[in-house]
């Protein structure tokens, strides 16, 4: 097991921005998206990491982007890190046995995109903040229509929608993203866009989750950003991960109720029982939850992939 990667910095690049998980480089046309092991939970970042998170984040992706390729194109140029190692050098990387240890497994090139300023969320069940949108606006005793999109009145919490949805959110930029209907996502990004990007949500969505219930996970949402590239629309981002998706375990599924996250139950339930008033900074996650948590993140890869994780025997 390697140590956990908090932060990412590469002698000879500066980086060019820091999400909460992933760290940035641009490079002239290409982009370095390096994944940490970082760890968020109610909006904030942990003080310590998952080991291992952070690769699992990057071939996660690189597993889903490689099986949607067949219907869209994406960002992707390589996640080898031999590969990529010899183009940082170009770019003037002074990369030592340190760096490339620490870089190892976590990386993804890609070209570089215009990103549309739209979230692509797509979900085949009734939780997060649709659920609370449901609810608020009466839909468990009538029908309701929640951004142009109708639902059937009296559905549980976490229930399977009768087809699944595309509710596309803004970005925001501090705080949370805000769900809009496709008509304001029509005055976003433009009619043919926005049918597009609904269009491919949508189909990499069906295809996905079946995938998924075939390992035995329920992939209740996801969200997906979409970017121009030489005037072609392509997948960017990371597609498909704990990050980005709700998975929940099918053997346990019932709803009525809120489902126990796959990947990042044990840290919820640590944090709800440990008095921390949500604000940062976060309280220090005790070994075995940080041990527990990384096993769920490494079991979602090797069920979704059916392979171990390369690097990171344990
Ligand atoms: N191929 C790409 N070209 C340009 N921007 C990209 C590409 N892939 C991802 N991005 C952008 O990189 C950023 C990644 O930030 P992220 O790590 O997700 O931070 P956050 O925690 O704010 O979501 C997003 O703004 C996304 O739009
Ligand atoms: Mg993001």
């Amino acid at each position: 097991m390697r140590e956990p990667v908090l932060e990412v910095t590469i002698p000879g690049l500066s980086r060019h921005t820091s999400g909460k998980v992933r760290d940035i480089f641009l490079l002239d046309d290409a982009i370095l998206l390096v994944s940490t092991d970082r760890i968020s939970a109610f909006d904030v970042v942990m003080p310590n990491g998952i080991p291992d998170k952070g690769e699992v984040l990057t071939q996660l992706s690189n597993h889903w982007f490689s099986c949607v390729r067949p219907f869209i194109n994406t960002h992707i140029i390589s996640c080898d890190d031999s590969f990529i190692a010899m183009r940082l050098k170009e770019w003037g990387a002074s990369l030592d046995t340190d760096t490339l240890a620490m870089l190892k497994g976590r990386c993804m090139l890609g070209v570089k995109a215009e990103p549309l300023p739209v979230e692509c969320v797509v979900r085949g069940y009734l939780a997060g903040s649709l659920w609370a949108e449901y609810k608020a606006e009466g839909g468990e005793h009538r029908d309701v229509i929640l951004h142009g999109i109708k639902l059937p009145g009296g559905l549980n919490e976490s229930a399977e929608l009768p087809t699944p949805i595309f509710t596309p959110a803004t970005k925001a930029t501090s705080g949370h993203d805000e769900n809009i209907g496709m008509h304001e996502a029509v005055s976003l990004l433009g009619q043919k866009t926005a049918d597009s990007v609904r269009d491919a949500s949508l189909m990499i969505y069906e295809y996905t989750r079946i995938r998924s219930a075939r390992a035995g996970l329920i992939l209740a949402d996801t969200k997906f950003e979409f970017g121009f590239h030489n005037g072609s629309l392509i997948l960017i981002d990371e597609a498909l991960t704990p990050d980005s998706s709700r998975y929940w375990e099918a053997s346990m599924y019932a709803p009525g109720k809120s489902q126990p996250s796959y990947d990042k139950q044990f840290v919820r339930d640590w944090l709800l029982n440990s008095g921390w008033n949500r604000e940062p900074p976060g309280p220090i996650l005790p070994a075995d939850i940080v041990m527990q948590t990384r096993r769920k993140y490494l079991e979602a890869y090797e069920r979704l992939t059916g392979s171990q994780l390369q690097n990171s025997p344990d």
